[in-house]
């Protein structure tokens, strides 16, 4: 398997921390345990790089990551784990919220939803945000080793049709299937960003 280039180079709980750099960033966002960090590690060949966990709601900070020098993977805390305090939910929400809203350099999010399960409201209202702030993103329906080709199918179909995009790539960490396609979109966005 190639390996990318790639450093992790800081963990932000606050807007202040996030890196004064102008560089691309390429943000993964999602449900608690959809896949966000096992991603980011099939897709740069590097296991462990991002921390994954059974237990949901591992990354709890605003992870980055930088890539061949040139560009962030960004790794966000998962949202909509049933057993999260209000409070951190809150947390959570003005974090990413302040996030999306203030970076300018994010030239891509990309919006993690499981291939089993119909799209949640999060998903939904993660994808208003997405739109509200104008900014461009692609889904990836992760854990497709887990379905039939006829189920990855129909699963694709079902996340176009609720998030109203064509834009969805299935997925999986394990097999890897759909990461030449991830990184197509990964490096349009960042070389039209330059
Ligand atoms: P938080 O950091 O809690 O938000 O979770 P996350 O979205 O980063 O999820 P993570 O990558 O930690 O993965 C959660 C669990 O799902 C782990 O047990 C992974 O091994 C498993 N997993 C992730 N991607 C896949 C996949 O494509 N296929 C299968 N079968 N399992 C996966
Ligand atoms: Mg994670």
């Amino acid at each position: 398997m190639k390996e990318t280039k790639a450093q992790f180079v800081l963990a932000a709980t606050d807007p202040s921390s996030f890196p004064r750099d102008q560089r691309a960033e390429v943000a993964f966002l999602g449900r608690s345990n959809v896949g966000k960090s096992s991603l980011l590690n099939s897709l740069l060949g590097v296991r462990g790089l991002a921390r994954t966990s059974s237990t949901p709601g591992r990354t709890q900070s605003i992870n980055f990551f930088l890539i061949e020098q040139s560009y962030y993977f960004v790794d966000l805390p998962g949202y909509g784990y049933a057993k999260t305090s209000k409070e951190k939910r809150r947390a959570w929400g003005q974090l990413i919220e302040r996030y999306l809203a203030e970076r300018p350099q994010l030239v891509l999010s990309i919006l993690l939803v499981d291939a089993r399960h119909e799209p949640t409201l999060s998903d939904l209202q993660m994808k208003s945000w997405l739109q509200h702030h104008g900014l461009p993103f692609w889904v990836v329906c992760t854990k497709v080793d887990k379905l039939s080709a006829n189920e990855r199918r129909k699963a694709q179909q079902q996340a176009m049709a609720t998030l109203g995009t064509d834009r969805v790539i299935p997925y999986s960490s394990i097999t890897r299937e759909g990461s030449g396609q991830v990184w197509e979109v990964i490096r349009s966005s960042v070389a039209r960003s330059s």
